[in-house]
């Protein structure tokens, strides 16, 4: 399997799994994505809701604003941070060229493939180049995923202004994809927008636990929102994700309580987590909805087989030849950690921290 097929097939896909170590379907612990184990408590949609069409533009910038501390005027809702991602790279002349992180939501990358632009890459390591080369003229956009999905990593909000700043002053954007940003909102850039320069990319699906949902927000000034809103059409948000849309954002009291469960079950992850010896040089990496092991690639495939095999789906990436990361979901509740708590040391006494 290719290292591009790997680090590209999304997680949650339970019935690969089911087929793949033919474990049925229902007996699945699935930890392979980074949507919270909890939900925000969906209500009842009135039947009108779903008979009327929805309002053409989604009528709640202002509960959006209010979430994200933005202005009104910076909010376009749209199905899902993907839509951005997928439609974002179309707006930009050919050959634009985009600094991307080497190891993040792969989506972004495919985009702007597809879309026929001159892709650098940059990772933890690099910063300092990627700077340079903001500051020589030599980048147009910067993508930057904050936090980044697989790595955990998270840029400080006066680097990230600087950069846009940088990059605003010869027409060029930074785009921060923030759909992991709701655990820690002081480190958030929304309540920026509008800055000349700025696109910020946000998410129901993680920490509101609503990834079927397909509801999330770019937050930029209006030449943007303006093409986006073309690209998007009428009525793109459909009238039941506006409904419980509006209420989410606005329910402050379960913002806090979520916000103390992933703290919680992030602190029981990770003490487990490190209890593990996973063979070769390994640490654990905490990020807002997920760990990940970063160890020999080697590892991290026995690893993944290992969990499978004991029906826990994990998601495993690869970083370089040598080198990948393996990401668990948070666990829901105290049977499921000790579930996985169980797992892992079966995969332990089978030879599994010894790496060929
Ligand atoms: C970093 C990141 N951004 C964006 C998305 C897309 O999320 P959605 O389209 O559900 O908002 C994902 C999904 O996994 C992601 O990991």
């Amino acid at each position: 399997v290719s290292k591009e097929s790997i680090n590209i097939t999304h997680g949650g896909d339970l019935d690969q799994a089911a087929q793949l170590f033919g474990v049925a379907r229902e007996q699945w612990l699935d930890l392979s994505t980074g949507i919270a184990p909890w939900s925000w408590p969906v209500v009842d949609i009135p039947t009108e809701i779903w008979q009327r069409l929805p309002a053409v533009k989604c009528p709640f910038p202002q509960a959006a604003a209010d979430y994200y501390g933005c202005k009104p005027e910076a909010v376009l809702a749209i199905p899902g941070s993907q839509f951005a991602i997928q439609t974002l790279p179309k707006l930009f002349p050919e050959n634009t060229r985009v600094a991307l992180p080497q190891l993040g939501y792969f989506e972004h990358r495919k985009a702007w493939h597809k879309a026929g632009h001159s892709l650098v890459d940059y990772n933890d390591g690099s910063l300092a180049l990627l700077e340079g080369k903001i500051e020589a003229g030599e980048l147009d956009v910067v993508l930057a995923i904050n936090p980044n999905n697989p790595t955990t990593t998270l840029l400080g909000r006066d680097r990230l202004l600087h950069w846009c700043d940088l990059l605003a002053r010869r027409g060029g954007c930074l785009i921060v994809d923030e759909a992991f940003m709701d655990s820690e909102p002081g480190m958030s850039l929304a309540a920026e927008c509008p800055r000349p320069g700025l696109i910020v990319l946000r998410s129901l699906g993680k920490f509101f636990g609503l990834a079927g949902l397909r509801l999330g927000f770019v937050l930029a000034e209006s030449p943007v929102l303006e093409l986006l809103s073309e690209r998007l059409g009428p009525w793109a948000v459909n009238g039941p994700a506006q409904y419980l849309g509006s209420r989410a954002l606005a329910d402050t009291d379960w913002h806090v309580e979520q916000r103390q469960r992933i703290n919680e079950a992030m602190n029981e992850k990770i003490a487990l987590l490190k209890s593990i010896n996973w063979g070769g040089k390994s640490s654990v990496l905490q990020g807002p909805l997920y760990c990940s092991v970063s160890m020999p690639l080697k590892a991290v495939d026995r690893w993944y087989n290992q969990c499978g095999k004991q029906g826990i789906l994990t998601r495993r990436f690869v970083r370089c030849e040598f080198d990948g990361l393996l990401r668990f979901g948070l666990t829901k509740d105290a049977a499921q950690l000790e579930r996985l708590a169980k797992a892992l040391s079966a995969s332990v006494e089978q030879g599994s921290s010894s790496v060929e």
